[in-house]
């Protein structure tokens, strides 16, 4: 994720993400749980624009562009709940600076979907406001203190696909990693990580080291990497899929629609409620998700990963 200069503007692109394999290895101590995730951003992006602010005056704004979508702009806040607003307020408690300026989002990218939209814009903020204050942070010193927002923040800093482990924040780049021409659905009820996360821990067979994870991770990504997607849509799995379906119906009836679609692999992304398919191209993507926009299933779209 890289930050652009616009006069006195700065801008980045904060992209959404999918999880192509997510498998919960069991509780920690700290209330989270210990992941084991493959991410890969995709071609749909939020934009978050900076204008720091005089030194002197007080306080930061966010505020929405006009062109954001109603139905976003009444889902996502832009007050302190906001992770951008967390992230240059840390930064610049971090930093010692005041903390002013205006930032403007233009989202696009759905909320409670698991697309890690907040976090994105997270991330987006810190490079920003690392950027506009001429701080000159380490990638890893960032990632610190993306660590502290959010999960999947320190992976959107990173902004590559990538295997991340621990609660989400030990992130492994990935090298050659594919372009995925994908199909992804967005229903019309969101769930929240937390009650995912909450009803996993809840069930019956509570996770607790799922065999062979780390081995299952490799072959999928061996298969991804040598171009044999058919063969990886096989090994893709998402450990929350079961409980975020009890909560979220229209889970149980996307996976069906997606299944009638000869794709290579299909699934849930993190908590959900979005879900995705892997199609065997571009062109394949367009006419999965032209067909399914006419089943009430939501919002459907065709994209890609793109790094
Ligand atoms: O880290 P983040 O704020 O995205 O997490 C949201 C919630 O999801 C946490 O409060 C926690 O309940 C749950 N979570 C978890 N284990 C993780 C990541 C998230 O239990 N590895």
């Amino acid at each position: 994720m890289y930050p652009r200069r616009m006069g006195a503007a700065w801008e980045a692109f904060a992209p959404a993400k999918l999880n192509l394999y997510l498998e919960v290895l069991g509780k920690r101590d700290d209330g989270f749980h210990e992941l084991e995730t493959l991410m890969a951003p995709i071609r749909l992006y939020d934009r978050l624009q900076w204008t720091p602010g005089d030194q002197t005056a007080s306080g930061f704004s966010l505020r929405f562009d006009p062109s954001t979508p109603a139905a976003l702009q009444a889902a996502v806040p832009v007050d302190r709940r906001n992770l951008v607003w967390q992230a240059a307020e840390l930064l610049a408690r971090d930093a010692g600076v005041s903390a002013t300026g205006e930032f403007v989002l233009t989202k696009r990218i759905p909320s409670q979907a698991g697309l890690g939209g907040g976090s994105s814009d997270a991330a987006a903020a810190l490079v920003l406001a690392n950027a506009a204050w001429g701080l000159d942070y380490s990638r890893s010193k960032l990632s610190r203190l993306a660590a502290q927002l959010g999960s999947d923040v320190p992976f959107f800093l990173a902004g590559r696909s990538a295997i991340c482990r621990g609660r989400g924040e030990r992130v492994e780049p990935v090298a050659n990693f594919p372009r995925l021409d994908v199909v992804v659905a967005v229903p019309p009820e969101g769930v929240s990580t937390a009650a995912a996360f909450q009803a996993l821990a809840a069930a019956p067979a509570a996770p607790s080291h799922p065999p062979d994870s780390r081995s299952r991770l490799s072959r999928l990504l061996d298969l991804l990497q040598s171009g044999s997607l058919a063969a990886a849509g096989r090994w893709m799995t998402n450990g929350l899929q079961s409980v975020a379906a009890e909560l979220c119906p229209w889970i149980r009836r996307l996976g069906t629609a997606f299944a009638s679609t000869s794709c290579h692999g299909h699934m849930l992304t993190g908590s959900g409620s979005a879900y995705f398919a892997v199609m065997r191209s571009a062109r394949h993507a367009r006419r999965v998700a032209a067909e399914l926009s006419s089943r009430n299933l939501g919002t459907v779209f065709a994209s890609a990963t793109c790094c």
